[in-house]
């Protein structure tokens, strides 16, 4: 049956798209003239009017958005995004609406070219602010612009960015923004022989109003204030990642070719902007714009994974069995080197930089375990240093833990699980949640748990014994535990669906963790996991130390230690003003899955379904799912660990006892404690540290109405409280300025706010005039973040190719 298509074998549809009458002067033919001497940077107009050369490829358009309503099946909160509950900052998006909407505007040719069709799917995706939820179309990822001081490019070929910083001084009780290389002079005013000013405008525009603007368009992240946060130098990112990630410095999106910053005295600035090829294949030979689609859009993604696989090998994973567990032991206090200038000496650090432990100098009962990143190649690795940091803070009597999760965007999920159990060897992580109970997944699930012995016949790297269940994970109800911790009986019984006013979902179902530790991470105390160490320190001696980065695998762990432990957390930064801050401002869904994978699973449960099973109910989505996905597919850009930038928020996180089984991305809670950063926090993050360990234990000085709110574990943990109202508060900026609001010009819905003025200079249309919109921030990016399971996915396809796919 035309179903049964091979697992990898995705149809390419042949380009139907050829321009003429293109000449030399073609945008794109400019670009290929520039990019001859290895030009690393190129004009942003030029950039954008190439990209907009690029003719509309309608046919197979619409069989991609096609493709995409069907991925839209597995979004977990998809008829929250539509209608939200109280918890919800930004506005609601209706996306299958908006999937209509997109379909009727590219039959009645409202698109004149490739880009700005794509550019507003990716705004229609982007509009739900959930960094899993992800679609980053190819010709969307072909260029980044950036803000430059300069051209130059460091010895590891990285720009030379021009990025801000928030930053309060005396002068001020809320922070004011500045130049980052004026943070030195800022820092130590003493060696220093001018005086930084702050910057009043952007474009003309005050600086506030503006930036919000700009966060909510380039921000990915749940709550205003994380995105707010992630327009300005962030220093364990910048430590951890080795380059500079903020908005303000790189953007998707056109930036225009200069950003003009006014000066409290009133002097400007003028800053570059520049395009940047992110792609890995050259401009060199482009004549026009279909010769541009032709080279990096719709390409065969059989033959990329192909060529993938050849690049890296098959396992770029490192083995969890080849490092060793180290005992709870303390080890040397003497110091390793810094991870960067603004750090001090680490006890332990792992190589990749993605956990470390300090001791303050100047607080002698304070041990710091600072975790950037749960994404690391080396679990044991990372496990090992938690391990050592623990011990040594036990034998030398610090008694007092800051855990900074700061630049947080996630990574393994398990690695959450060990690490709350090393700090409580024996509580039990609760972690349950839920999938959306839809009739695809419902169809997909129950073929798949008959069928387990037949799937893994045709495809023993799909189903393997051992990790069959982690791989199809919610797909056979064998695998998953009940809240209870205990089997499910049946596909009936895991699938239910339990009807809520928001639709229906499966049970509340919880990991095996014995099985997870025996296959995938070592979970301390499961399977044969067999270290045994002391709990180091109490609950109320813990703190939390956020900057609303927060994300996925770094939301569970948080989510385990306050909703489970009450452990209590403190925000740093966030939009100027006296009022709460949430600690955990990126997603809160427990479970990425790539849109690449699901596609594999349906596939490969249809070829395995037997011969008398009733398809029928698929024709809902198109004549033929697979050639419609296929296209979403093809469509995305390539690369990342999800092997294609196209991914959905798969498993809601559910707190333990809410009989409402709200996805916590609808549960707003407050950090207990907010603060401000100083120059001195930015040049120093001992400085940092002490000052959480002063607002938890010494002076207890926050921001002024920071604390209490009922949401926060100090205030009570309300979790129907809801947020403050000075959560929505943008700065003159408002609704208006969100990635919904923007796609109005296009799409018009009725859920979206009516907002008031637009603070932003570059919030206009988005199929017109080239502007500012979206950013990728998203799971597509190797070192983002976010929670996978990390298992060994190993395709394969009648090409005899396996691409092992670990996590991100
Ligand atoms: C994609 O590439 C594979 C491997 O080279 C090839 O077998 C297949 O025919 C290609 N598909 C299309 C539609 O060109
Ligand atoms: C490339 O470099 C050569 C030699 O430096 C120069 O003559 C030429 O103008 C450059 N071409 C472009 C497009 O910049
Ligand atoms: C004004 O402030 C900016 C930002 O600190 C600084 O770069 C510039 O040199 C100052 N200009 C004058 C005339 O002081
Ligand atoms: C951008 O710079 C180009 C020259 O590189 C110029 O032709 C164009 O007018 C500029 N556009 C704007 C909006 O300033
Ligand atoms: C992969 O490598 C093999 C052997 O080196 C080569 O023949 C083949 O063309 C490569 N395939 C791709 C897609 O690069
Ligand atoms: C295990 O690690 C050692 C170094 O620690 C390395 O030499 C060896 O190749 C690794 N083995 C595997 C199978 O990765
Ligand atoms: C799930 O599928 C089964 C078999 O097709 C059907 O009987 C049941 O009604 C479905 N449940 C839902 C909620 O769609
Ligand atoms: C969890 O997985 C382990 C290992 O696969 C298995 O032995 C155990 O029975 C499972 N637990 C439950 C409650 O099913
Ligand atoms: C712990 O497990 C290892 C195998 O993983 C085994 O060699 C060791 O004997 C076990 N230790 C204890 C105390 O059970
Ligand atoms: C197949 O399922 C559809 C509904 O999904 C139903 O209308 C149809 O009668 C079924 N056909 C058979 C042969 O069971
Ligand atoms: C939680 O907050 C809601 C909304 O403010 C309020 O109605 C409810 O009484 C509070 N619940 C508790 C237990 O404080
Ligand atoms: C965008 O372009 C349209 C026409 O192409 C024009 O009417 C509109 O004023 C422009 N908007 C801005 C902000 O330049």
């Amino acid at each position: 049956m035309s179903l049964r298509v091979a697992l990898v074998a995705l149809a390419a549809i042949a380009n139907s798209v050829h321009a003429q009458d293109e000449t030399s002067r073609a945008p794109c033919s400019q670009l290929s003239a520039l990019s001859a001497n290895d030009t690393k940077f190129f004009p942003a107009d030029l950039a954008l009017s190439c990209l907009r050369s690029v003719p509309l490829a309608k046919e197979d358009d619409l069989l991609q958005l096609s493709g995409l309503r069907t991925f839209l099946e597995f979004q977990s909160d998809l008829d929250y995004l539509a209608d939200p509950t109280v918890g919800r900052i930004y506005p609601g998006i209706d996306l299958l609406a908006g999937l209509d909407k997109l379909t009727s505007m590219l039959e009645d040719d409202i698109y004149q070219n490739e880009h700005d069709f794509q550019m507003d799917v990716f705004k229609l995706f982007s509009a739900a602010y959930d960094g899993h939820l992800s679609y980053i179309p190819d010709i969307v990822d072909v260029f980044a612009f950036g803000r430059l001081q300069s051209e130059d490019v460091n010895d590891e070929g990285i720009a030379n960015y021009f990025s801000l910083i928030s930053v309060l001084t005396v002068e001020n009780d809320t922070p004011d923004i500045y130049a980052y290389i004026d943070e030195n002079s800022l820092a130590d005013p003493g060696n220093s022989d001018y005086s930084p000013s702050p910057v009043t405008k952007i474009n003309g525009q005050d600086v506030v109003a503006w930036l919000n603007s700009y966060a909510a368009q380039n921000g990915r992240s749940q709550d205003p204030d994380a995105n707010y946060n992630q327009v300005f130098v962030n220093i364990p990112k910048l430590a951890y990642e080795a380059a500079e990630t903020d908005h303000f410095a790189v953007s998707r999106f056109y930036q225009g070719n200069t950003t003009m910053l006014t000066f409290a005295n009133e002097s400007t600035r003028d800053v570059m902007t520049r395009a940047q090829l992110l792609s890995t294949k050259t401009l060199e030979g482009l004549t026009d714009g279909a010769s541009f689609f032709d080279r990096f859009c719709n390409n065969n993604l059989t033959e990329t994974i192909l060529a993938q696989a050849n690049a890296t090998g098959t396992a770029p994973l490192q083995t969890t069995s080849n490092i060793t567990r180290v005992p709870y032991e303390p080890v040397s206090t003497e110091g390793v080197a810094p991870p960067h200038p603004a750090y001090p000496s680490p006890i332990v650090i792992s190589s990749d930089k993605s956990v470390a432990g300090y001791f303050s100098d100047t607080i002698s009962d304070l041990a710091i375990l600072s975790v950037p990143s749960f994404s690391t190649t080396s679990p044991v690795e990372f496990e090992n240093v938690v391990r050592q940091l623990l011990a040594t803070a036990s034998d030398n009597e610090r008694t007092k833990l800051v855990i900074d999760l700061r630049g947080n965007g996630g990574g393994t999920i398990f690695l959450a699980y060990d690490l709350f159990r090393q700090l409580f060897p024996t509580e039990v992580p609760y972690g349950a949640g839920n999938y959306r109970a839809s009739e695809l997944h419902n169809f997909t699930g129950r073929v798949a748990s008959e069928n387990i012995d037949a799937l893994s016949a045709a495809y023993p790297e799909l189903v393997k014994s051992g990790v069959d269940g982690v791989v199809l994970n919610s797909f056979n109800y064998r695998e998953p535990l009940t809240v209870d911790n205990e089997q499910f009986t049946s596909w009936e019984e895991f699938f239910g669906p339990h009807k809520t006013d928001r639709g229906d979902f499966t049970s509340l179902n919880r990991f095996n963790l014995t099985d997870i530790s025996a296959t995938t991470i070592p979970i301390l105390g499961y399977a044969d996991d067999n270290t045994t160490q002391p709990r180091t320190f109490a609950p109320k001696d813990i703190v939390l130390l956020h900057d609303g980065t927060c994300a996925s695998t770094c939301a569970i762990f948080s989510e385990l230690m306050s909703s489970q432990m009450s452990i209590s957390s403190i925000a740093a930064g966030g939009r100027p003003q006296k009022a709460p801050m949430q600690a955990v401002g990126g997603t809160k869904g427990s479970q990425v899955q790539g849109m690449f994978i699901l596609s594999t699973i349906v596939s490969a449960v249809l070829a395995a379904a037997p011969p008398s099973s009733n398809f029928s109910f698929l024709s809902q989505f198109g004549t033929d799912i697979l050639t419609a996905t296929n296209q979403a597919l093809s469509r995305a850009s390539f690369g990342g660990t999800l092997l294609v930038k196209a991914s959905v928020n798969f498993r809601n996180n559910v707190r333990g006892g809410d009989a409402e089984q709200m996805p916590l991305q609808y549960v707003y809670q407050a950090a207990d404690c907010r603060f401000f950063y100083t120059a001195q926090m930015y040049a120093d993050q001992a400085a940092v540290w002490d000052k959480a360990y002063d607002a938890t234990w010494g002076s207890m000085q926050c921001v002024e109405g920071s604390t209490s709110h009922p949401s926060s574990v100090t205030g009570g943990a309300n979790i129907t409280a809801g947020p403050p109202d000075t959560a929505k508060n943008f700065f003159g900026g408002n609704a208006s300025i969100a990635l919904g609001r923007n796609l109005e010009t296009v799409w018009t819905n009725g859920s979206l706010e009516d907002g008031g003025g637009n603070g932003s200079g570059n919030g206009s249309t988005s199929s017109g005039n080239g502007t500012t919109e979206g950013s990728s921030d998203g799971e597509g990016d190797d070192k983002s973040g976010s929670n996978v399971l990390a298992v060994p996915l190993i395709l394969t396809s009648s090409l005899a190719i396996s691409v092992i796919l670990l996590f991100i």
